[in-house]
């Protein structure tokens, strides 16, 4: 089963460089990409689809840079949005949402206002997003809790901290890819990825496609998944 797919979606720069762009016209490049999983996600009835598409470290980058990727987020749910939600997708955000400038943080709650109550896909945009600021934010609320008296220590579990997370009705994800040839988490989703099976690719993001997916999922699909315990045998 795969109710959940994380995507790191890495390598636009790169993708970019090798053709002699700007790096922004690797960012450009990706929504044909992002179309392609929404899609494909959407036809074999994955339930959720949390692409990882701008970290809270990713404002260290230049100030052009950030621009660009903010205004591509405005543009996407512009061309995108009636399309998304005719395919009855929930368009959902994760991450520190407050810090996103004004139009595309208006323009996301739109979204995904518009989409609420829509069935299908769920497709999470992890903006502004951080694995450690979201379990310190998960711990901020607990703490608030116990501080109004509405919660005490005891009740601190793993339980309470994944239902304090950003999105708690949310599964944790199944599979997590990552392309452009890195191999790591770069702060997606700490808390939830404790189980989670890892893909690596090189295929830059820009240029995966349908048939990358599959491949990623026909691998996911063919690993046993144990959890700790022995798996049958
Ligand atoms: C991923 O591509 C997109 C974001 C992090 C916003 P990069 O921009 O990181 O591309 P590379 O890793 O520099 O090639
Ligand atoms: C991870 O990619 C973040 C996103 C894909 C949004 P980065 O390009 O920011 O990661 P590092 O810097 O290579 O670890
Ligand atoms: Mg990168």
């Amino acid at each position: 089963m795969l109710t959940h797919l994380g995507i790191i979606m890495d390598g636009n720069g790169r993708w970019a460089r090798s053709r002699g762009l700007p790096r922004i016209d690797g960012h450009k490049a990706a929504e044909e990409s992002i179309h392609e999983a929404v899609e494909y996600c959407g036809e074999v009835g994955i339930k959720y689809l949390t692409l990882f598409a701008f970290s809270t470290e990713n404002w260290k980058r230049p100030k052009a840079e950030v621009s660009f990727i903010m205004f591509l987020l405005s543009r996407f749910i512009k061309r995108n949005i009636d399309d998304l939600d005719r395919k009855d997708v929930r368009i959902r955000a994760a991450g520190r949402l407050d810090d996103l400038p004004v139009k595309p943080r208006s323009d996301l709650d739109a979204a995904i206002a518009r989409t609420e109550s829509n069935l299908g896909l769920n497709l999470i945009l992890a903006l502004s997003y951080g694995g450690r600021a979201e379990i310190v934010d998960a711990v901020k609320r607990l703490t608030a809790d116990i501080k109004a008296g509405s919660k005490s220590v005891t009740d601190i579990s793993e339980e309470s901290i994944s239902s304090s997370m950003y999105l708690p009705d949310v599964p944790d994800p199944d599979l997590i890819i990552r392309t452009s040839g890195e191999k790591r988490l770069s702060n997606f989703l700490l808390w939830e990825s404790a189980y989670s099976e890892l893909y690596f690719t090189d295929t830059l993001w820009p240029d995966f496609r349908r048939k990358h997916l599959q491949e990623a999922i026909a691998d996911y699909e063919s690993r046993r998944r144990r959890f700790g315990d022995i798996g049958g045998n």
